[in-house]
């Protein structure tokens, strides 16, 4: 479910005419719907009606300041891999008690910061980070709030590279060494066992290797609490997919909240939820001109002005966008099977191949639908081209929440030093 749609003619965002922002912020851009992250983060939380419920969003999918201060407003709190993730989220107005730390690299500067600023949980993903998490926290007199992230051995289906629950993946601590590792947590200064965490993967669209993992991971959380454990929470991670193609049919986030609720209840659990996609994928769009159609043996080319360093997607992972006109296509247009590339000097720079859409001449305007996960966070500068701006609309109204950097943002952070002499 989402917010942008044809009327008169137009796609919109909401109330907003997606021409108008082009018109007036350029190409390419990214614009998200606030009435779409919203309605996200709501069909979450209403399932868990009664039960206590963290939906720590996954600031990784979009960590635009004005994107969490949006969810903050909703309640959510957040879900972070690094430092500097953590102090979006703090800036967004997220509070210490409503964040969690995961990822299989912290670092002991990163946990420091973490540790003074008091977040609700560490995601401890190894024994050596126990080990470093457990004398930086005793050095500050402080207790670190924990749960092992364990790994299932589930398989989740979907890409191979974003699919974590298996045995062999670098994520998580073994299924059959997370009670060995539970006992050391429990003697370890500086360490105060919470929960039990769990994240097999993304853009998952089944339930059942999702319920398979969570009933296996209450399992260990109650028997961790025979052993003296004060297990009082589980963290189910994220990973429900979004549908990037009309054919796709992932779960409902409905129905996943309330299989999460099921799985977890009459434990007194505190269930944790690290949102990413299913939140902020279908909340934007990457709106680009195309600029040349050039015409090979065997193919016609679209040339586009975003590229792979806007959205990197198709060129990772072979993702598939939906490609959509700002201007609504008649019943009888015509349609043209089009390679739709962008300009950066590489032959993965490529968005689409192959792809039917109603014949687009060069100026023609267009969206890269579900880009607003995973869309500008993985962005770069490659080529000098300018980072990516970033809109959001809220009803009628829009705002630049990133805007495009000028030349002399580019190069701000660089220095020629003085032993090098130009010529005159
Ligand atoms: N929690 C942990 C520990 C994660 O590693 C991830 C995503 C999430 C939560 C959020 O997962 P989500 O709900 O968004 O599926 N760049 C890839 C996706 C990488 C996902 C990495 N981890 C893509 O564009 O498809």
């Amino acid at each position: 479910m989402h917010h942008f749609y044809y009327a008169e003619g137009r796609l919109h965002c909401e109330g907003i005419d997606l021409d108008r922002i082009a018109d007036e912020i350029g190409t390419p851009v990214y614009v998200y719907s606030t009435a779409t992250f919203v309605r996200h983060a709501n069909v979450l939380k209403e399932a868990f009606r009664g039960q206590d419920v963290l939906i720590a969003y996954s600031v990784k999918a979009n960590g635009n300041l004005a994107v969490l201060a949006t969810l903050a407003a909703e309640g959510c709190g957040a879900d972070v891999v690094s430092g500097g993730e953590m102090q979006r989220a703090l800036t967004a107005g997220i509070p210490a008690s409503r964040i969690v730390f995961s990822g299989v690299g912290k670092t002991a500067a990163e946990m420091k910061l973490a540790l003074e600023a008091g977040i609700h949980q560490f995601n401890v993903e190894s024994a050596g980070e126990l080990k470093l998490l457990s004398r930086v926290a005793a050095g500050l007199g402080l207790a670190a709030p924990v749960a092992l992230r364990v790994n299932p051995d589930v398989a989740a289906g979907g890409h191979p590279n974003i699919s974590t629950g298996k045995a062999g993946d670098k994520f998580g601590v073994p299924w059959t060494e997370a009670e060995a590792l539970y006992d050391e947590a429990g003697r370890l200064p500086g360490i105060r066992v919470v929960g039990v965490d769990v994240h097999i993967g993304s853009q998952i669209g089944e339930l059942a290797p999702m319920r398979a993992a969570f009933e296996k991971v209450v399992g260990l959380a109650l028997r961790l609490r025979a052993q003296g454990h004060a297990i009082t929470r589980i963290d189910v991670g994220g990973g429900l997919g979004i549908p990037y193609r009309s054919s796709d049919s992932p779960a409902p986030p409905a129905d996943y909240a309330a299989m999460i609720a099921e799985a977890t209840a009459g434990h007194g659990f505190e269930v944790i939820l690290e949102p990413g996609r299913v939140i902020a994928g279908n909340a934007g769009v990457l709106l680009t001109t195309a600029l040349y159609e050039k015409q090979a043996p065997d193919r016609t080319f679209l040339i586009v002005d975003a590229g792979m360093n806007d959205l990197m997607r198709p060129a990772l992972y072979g993702a598939h966008h939906e490609i959509l006109p700002l201007a609504e296509p008649a019943a009888n247009s015509a349609y043209k099977s089009y390679d739709v590339v962008g300009p950066i000097c590489e032959s993965t720079d490529k968005f689409a191949t192959g792809r039917d859409l109603p014949e687009v001449q060069p100026g023609d305007r267009l969206a890269f639908m579900s880009a607003g996960a995973y869309g500008a966070v993985l962005s770069s500068a490659y080529n000098a081209r300018p980072l990516v701006p970033e809109v959001l609309v809220h009803g009628d109204r829009y705002s630049v929440v990133r805007r495009r950097p000028d030349f002399e943002d580019m190069i701000r952070l660089e220095e020629v030093p003085d032993w090098i002499r130009t010529k005159a």
